[in-house]
């Protein structure tokens, strides 16, 4: 079975709450969907996923540390990681400048970017949600066709 794993961190919640939305929005059959802490994650076993969604809380314009950290540990998994599809998603306070650093690191380790990641302003309001939702089922979709 193929599988996605959302990997994200959050401080109060907000970024969870998207991170659930995307794998409501992933989830299908045939395929498996995790979501993960990313400063709990195994990141060799999270390597052999078929996508991924990584999110993270804005701190200072930039990813939080936790997943920052998450990237400097997946670079020596970089051959299993390169062409694989991916999603960003992060919350805000108003700066919504989050998914500039996880996007360029998504980059450096290989990954794909299926379409433009999603933000949300502190809690995903009911339009967010929708958007995570949809930014699943196109990961999701880009799982199934490779
Ligand atoms: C240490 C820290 C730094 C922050 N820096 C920014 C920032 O630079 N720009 C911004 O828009 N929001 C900033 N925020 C606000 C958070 O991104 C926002 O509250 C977000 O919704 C938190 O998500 P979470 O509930 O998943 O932790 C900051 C919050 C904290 C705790």
């Amino acid at each position: 079975m193929a599988k996605i794993a959302i990997v994200y961190h959050s401080g109060t919640g907000n970024t969870e709450k998207m991170a659930l939305l995307i794998a409501e929005g992933a989830t299908r059959p045939g395929i498996e969907v995790e979501a993960h802490r990313a400063e709990a994650v195994d990141v060799a076993e999270i390597a052999e996923a078929d996508g991924f969604a990584l999110g993270s809380p804005d701190y200072y314009s930039y990813m939080a540390g936790e997943l920052k950290t998450f990237f400097d540990r997946a670079l020596q998994h970089k051959s299993k990681l390169s062409g694989k599809p991916y999603v960003s998603f992060g919350s805000h306070g108003g700066g919504a400048k989050v998914l500039e650093s996880i996007d360029r690191l998504a980059s450096s380790i290989g990954l794909k970017e299926v379409c433009p990641g999603v933000m949300s302003v502190g809690a995903p309001s009911a339009g967010d949600a929708d958007d995570c939702r949809k930014l699943g089922e196109a990961l999701a979709e880009a799982v199934a066709s490779q």
